[in-house]
């Protein structure tokens, strides 16, 4: 029996800086999603708690995009990805609200990985290079799935994971650094009423702009910010300050987590929220409310959109006395989260 489990993700500051090479700034939370199954024959079948349906894939898996339900897909593309032999019988379950951005879909791509590699005899990464290479997997098979050109950090923030731990992530060397959260920091994620999806939103087309934007003034995380404000059109010049000033941010924002001082990490996730709002416009009405709302709320050093925005959740870093639960009686839309290794495999 295999017991493969991948937490997900909620990113502290640093956002829509990946795919250009910039620094973010994730944790691998206490929600997770778990593959439990025996390995086995040819096929990958597997039922969705959540869902209530099930998947049967033939191996060797061609044609991921085309499997039904969807949530089958992200598991036919990392069994195409890896080259997986070995079936799977057995059941997905998980703690993790799907489509909030807390990369659910991250959490199912590296827990099927990890019960795919353990049914073809692979152990689980053991060091981070091996964790890399796993993320970089996981990050293909996401792009074969769906067709979104996501970065690398959720799934780099899952398979990095460690308890207590924000991962550093330089996405241009693929460097990283744990950097510990102090015991006066709480980390509340509140859900803002809509959900998201990356298929279809405009995320394509803000990597593609700031892909332009790079092409006129090199790579954005360095830029001279002189270069960037003389970029003519406003639009690439909104973008490219975005990406160029939220690197800055996350390296502020890690030293003020070292120093334990809270109030300027706070203070640094609202200018990052203004940013995303304002120079890369991905927030939506309803997350600006709710960031106001939080930062009304006593005990709160900061809050802002996390993820890709266009809907989804807030982060806020708090004091741990501090209640974010909204007061409606048995929303369930707000979690308080911990740090936690990202990812756990068991065979017995
Ligand atoms: C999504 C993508 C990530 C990253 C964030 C925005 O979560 O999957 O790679 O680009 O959006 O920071």
């Amino acid at each position: 029996m295999i017991t493969a489990s991948a937490a997900g993700r909620v990113n502290l500051i640093g956002d829509h800086t990946d795919y250009m090479g910039g620094l973010v700034l994730p944790m691998a939370i206490d929600l997770a999603t778990t593959v439990t199954a025996v390995a086995g024959g040819d096929r990958i079948e597997l039922s969705s708690a959540m869902d209530h349906d099930s998947i049967s894939i033939a191996l060797p898996a061609d044609d991921p995009a085309g499997v039904s339900p969807p949530w089958g897909r992200y598991i036919a593309a990392v069994a195409a990805e890896l080259g997986a032999r070995t079936g799977l019988r057995g059941a997905v379950t998980s703690t993790l609200p799907i489509g909030a951005g807390l990369s659910s879909s991250a959490a199912l791509e590296v827990a099927s990985a990890l019960a795919l590699g353990a049914a073809d005899g692979n152990p689980a990464p053991g060091n981070t290079a091996e964790a890399v290479e796993l993320a970089r997997s996981c990050q293909r098979a996401e792009h074969a799935a769906v067709g979104v050109p996501s970065g690398i950090m959720d799934q780099l923030s899952i398979c990095a994971g460690r308890e207590g731990h924000a991962t550093l992530i330089d996405c241009s060397s693929l460097h990283l650094e744990q950097i510990e959260l102090p015991p006066g920091a709480a980390i509340w994620v509140i859900h803002s009423g809509s959900s998201r999806t990356l298929v279809g939103s405009a995320y394509a087309e803000r990597r593609r702009t700031a892909e332009r934007a790079a092409e006129l003034v090199g790579p954005l995380p360095g830029a001279d910010p002189d270069r960037i404000e003389a970029l003519e059109d406003p639009v690439l010049r909104r973008r490219a300050r975005h990406v160029r000033s939220e690197c800055d941010r996350v390296r502020q924002f890690a030293d003020a987590l070292a120093a334990d001082d809270l109030v300027a990490a706070g203070a640094l996730m609202c200018q990052s929220h203004t940013s995303l709002r304002d120079d890369y416009e991905v927030s939506t009405p309803s997350l600006d409310q709710l960031v106001r709302e939080l930062l009304a709320t006593p005990g709160v050093f900061g809050a802002r959109l996390t993820g890709a925005g266009f809907g989804g959740c807030v982060v806020a870093l708090a004091e741990p006395g501090a209640d974010l639960r909204p007061s409606a009686p048995g929303a369930d839309t707000a979690w308080r989260v911990s740090p936690a290794r990202g990812t756990h495999l068991h065979l017995s």
